[in-house]
């Protein structure tokens, strides 16, 4: 019973992997440990602060109470997908840097592909919509002042942007 595993074909940032895992693995624990994915944090452990985030088909969910079997055959986006082939960052993550959103940098994956997700759905959002995007996202150190400053920031430049960027 003890030596029970599953084995689990997914996609993560464009890139078929295999794993066999024990079933009571997390995703985020599969990801980090076992695909050394280590951007992805995890904080409370207890699904209550989104910095463990991903986007699951494109959709963000917390990844710390998600059970790996549920990566099975799914399309995983970490924080390591967002990057451009020639390294350039995501407009997303240059949007947090320029605007001074990140310090200690916990919760910034999380915020980050959080907000990927938001600004696809909603390009041009409220300051209200904005702050709602974000209530699951736990920040000890910005004040959640730049963070949504960086959000403004970030749909200005994907609005700016030449069609056709690939996803995400
Ligand atoms: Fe997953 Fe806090 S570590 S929500
Ligand atoms: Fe430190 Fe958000 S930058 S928790």
């Amino acid at each position: 019973m003890h030596h029970e595993r599953i084995e689990l074909d997914f996609t993560v940032n464009g890139e078929p992997v295999s794993v066999t895992v024990p079933p009571v693995r997390t995703a985020a624990e599969v990801l980090r440990e076992e695909l050394g994915l280590t951007g992805t944090k995890i904080g409370c452990g207890e699904g209550e602060c989104g910095a463990c985030t991903i986007l699951l088909d494109g959709e963000a969910v917390t990844s710390c109470l998600l059970p790996a079997a549920r990566l099975r055959g799914r399309e995983v986006t970490t924080i390591e997908g967002l990057a451009g082939p020639d390294g350039a960052l995501h407009p997303v993550q240059q949007a947090f840097v320029d605007c001074g959103a990140v310090q200690c940098g916990f919760c910034t994956p999380g915020m980050v592909m959080r907000t990927v997700a938001f600004l696809r759905e909603n390009p041009d959002p409220t300051d209200r919509e904005i702050a709602r995007s974000i209530e699951g996202n736990l920040c000890r150190c910005t004040g959640y002042v730049k963070i949504p400053e960086a959000t403004r920031a970030a749909a200005r430049a994907l609005a700016a942007e030449p069609a056709g960027r690939p996803a995400p």
